[in-house]
């Protein structure tokens, strides 16, 4: 990890994540930090899912999901930017930290700034 400045640090190079869906995790300053390319935008949250610390960002990520016209089939929709917690299938919308299903819950989320090809969160 490279550290720029006090509140910027290094995650990856941006081709790392240049196309949409692609994630890297990295640790940074002892905190397990992944940052999303969702269609086209970065968003970055921390790798911990609040149920039970389970490693959230290293689920499959996924759009909204809605029911077909018959009532039984479901389909996804929407750009995918839902990931699901590989241990329990808490679902976590990774463009705002928020639990999909109940409000109460959310991960934190940091800004990102991609600079000179570099991608850094700042916190
Ligand atoms: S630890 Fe993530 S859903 Fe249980």
């Amino acid at each position: 990890m490279v550290t720029v400045g006090e509140n910027r640090h290094y995650v990856c190079d941006e081709s790392e994540i240049g196309d949409p869906g692609d994630r890297v995790i990295a640790d940074v300053r002892g905190q397990e930090i992944a940052v999303f390319n969702i269609d086209g935008g970065y968003h970055a949250v921390a790798n911990y899912c609040p149920h039970q610390a389970g490693p959230l960002c290293e689920g499959e990520l996924r759009g909204e999901m809605e029911t077909g016209d018959d009532g039984w089939e479901w389909r996804y929709v929407d750009i995918k930017k839902n990931i699901t917690c590989p241990w329990h299938a808490w679902k976590f919308d990774v463009t705002t930290g928020r639990n999909i299903n109940d409000d109460h819950y959310a991960v934190p989320t940091y800004d990102v700034v991609v600079d000179g090809g570099n991608v850094y969160i700042s916190f």
